[in-house]
């Protein structure tokens, strides 16, 4: 469930009208509701009632700071993959101690930030990295903390580019091999070892490739406990899905995902933690756009939007869907027809969806694209010198930009023209 309703035939975000949002901040721009945000952290909060656990929100999602403060005050973690990110969580005011590192490519330097500024754990992936970051402690006098990336050999079943838990994906150790790598971080000087982390993929719809791949974990926590590591942690990483479709059967609660947690690893006695990002932040922003025009092609109607890729690049790049409702609610019994939804990037793959049912719409109305909060902004860019689109948060009957948008002489003066040119 998410705060984005029609009242009085005009689409709400929370108690707020998109309409007044777009006449206040122009069109296009991402809305986020600070109370469905709020709703679906607790609603892992509930999945996890009873066990030791931290959320540590996945910054990827979504790293505005006013979405990173909202969390960091309902008590989440933050799940980094760059000094960026790990800069941000900090500047939401979330301490190290809530912050996991994550990602395949730290460098010494992000580690070096990391340790100076606090961090709960890092999550290695390799052993080049394992041993680096042993050295970058041991010269700031330190021990980091570590939980081991494994990679199970588990298909997620979702989309290949957002999978991660197999073979022949970049990411972890291969299970088999984790002994080994343990034996060798329970050496190094630099590290103390207090967990073992999995992630096997993003938008996971069905709980099985949990299931397989927690039971893996838990096996291998008795195994490495047996040859005297002190494994008090787990990170179980995120990607629970969200119904992009309205029309499609929804997929699993966090409640049923909470179970599978419990029935896998739930008798091990260990501090559980969860990344989820998308669930959090996804089905809690809108981007909202303008009709710019619609053109009569041959055979096909053309919705062009003041919306496009480089604004959300989901569709072009995964061929996801989005949902499009527009803002005035369409009349009982309207007849839809079909719409190709593209933006004005002179390319082919800025289209949004093809023969998408819609209601009569014309010039300067206002649609908006659900499902739009984790992986929108965050991805998006300023090909053809497109502005990056201003963010707001709504809570209750207010609202405020969370992030502006910039003006043509920012963007150009960030370019430097040598003076020997
Ligand atoms: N933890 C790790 C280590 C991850 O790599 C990810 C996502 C997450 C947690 C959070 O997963 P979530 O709960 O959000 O599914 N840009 C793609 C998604 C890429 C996900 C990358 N990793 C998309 O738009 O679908």
């Amino acid at each position: 469930m998410d705060h984005f309703l029609y009242r009085n035939g005009q689409l709400h975000a929370e108690d707020v009208s998109i309409d007044e949002i777009a006449r206040a901040v122009g069109t296009p721009f991402y809305c986020y509701s600070a109370a469905t945000l709020t709703r679906h952290f607790h609603l892992f909060e509930e999945a996890l009632a009873g066990m030791d656990h931290l959320i540590c929100y996945s910054v990827k999602a979504n790293s505005n700071q006013a979405v990173l403060t909202l969390l960091g005050r309902l008590g989440a973690g933050m799940d980094v993959v760059s000094g960026g990110e790990y800069a941000r969580a900090r500047a939401a005011g979330v301490p190290g101690e809530r912050i996991v590192f994550s990602g395949v490519g730290k460098t010494r330097d992000e580690m070096r930030a990391a340790l100076a500024g606090g961090i709960r754990q890092f999550n290695v992936e390799s052993l080049p990295e394992m041993r680096a970051l042993s050295e970058v402690a041991v010269e700031m006098g330190t021990r980091a903390p570590v939980a081991v990336r494994i990679n199970p050999d588990v298909d997620a079943r979702t989309h290949e580019k957002i999978s991660t838990g197999r073979k022949e994906d970049k990411f972890g150790i291969p299970i088999a091999r984790a002994p080994e790598v343990y034996a060798e971080a329970a050496q190094l000087p630099g590290l103390e070892v207090v967990g073992v982390d999995v992630h096997i993929g993003s938008q996971l719809t069905d709980l099985e490739p949990y299931r397989a791949a927690y039971t893996l974990v838990a096996d291998l926590v008795e195994t490495l406990r047996a040859q005297g590591h002190a494994i008090r942690r787990l990170d179980l990483g995120g990607g629970l899905g969200i119904p992009y479709e309205r029309s499609n059967a929804a997929p699993p609660l966090p409640l049923d995902y909470g179970q599978v947690v419990r029935d896998t690893v739930g008798h091990l006695g260990c501090e559980i933690e969860i990344e989820p990002g998308r669930l959090v932040a996804g089905n809690a922003g809108l981007l909202v756009a303008s009709v710019i025009w619609v053109k009569e092609g041959e055979g096909r109607r053309f919705l062009i939007l003041d919306a496009a890729m480089n604004d959300l690049i989901r569709p072009a790049m995964y061929g996801a869907w989005h949902d499009l409702v527009p803002v005035v609610e369409p009349a009982p019994g309207v007849e839809m027809t079909p719409h190709d939804v593209v933006g004005p990037v002179c390319e082919s793959s800025d289209t949004f969806a093809r023969a998408r049912p819609m209601p009569p719409v014309g010039e300067g109305d206002l649609v908006g694209f659900r499902s739009a909060g984790a992986y929108g902004a965050v991805m998006s860019s300023e090909y053809n010198t497109r502005p990056l689109i201003p963010e707001v948060m709504v809570s209750g009957d207010h609202f405020a930009v969370i992030r502006r948008r910039p003006d043509f002489d920012e963007i150009i003066n960030r370019d430097t023209v040598p003076e020997w040119l």
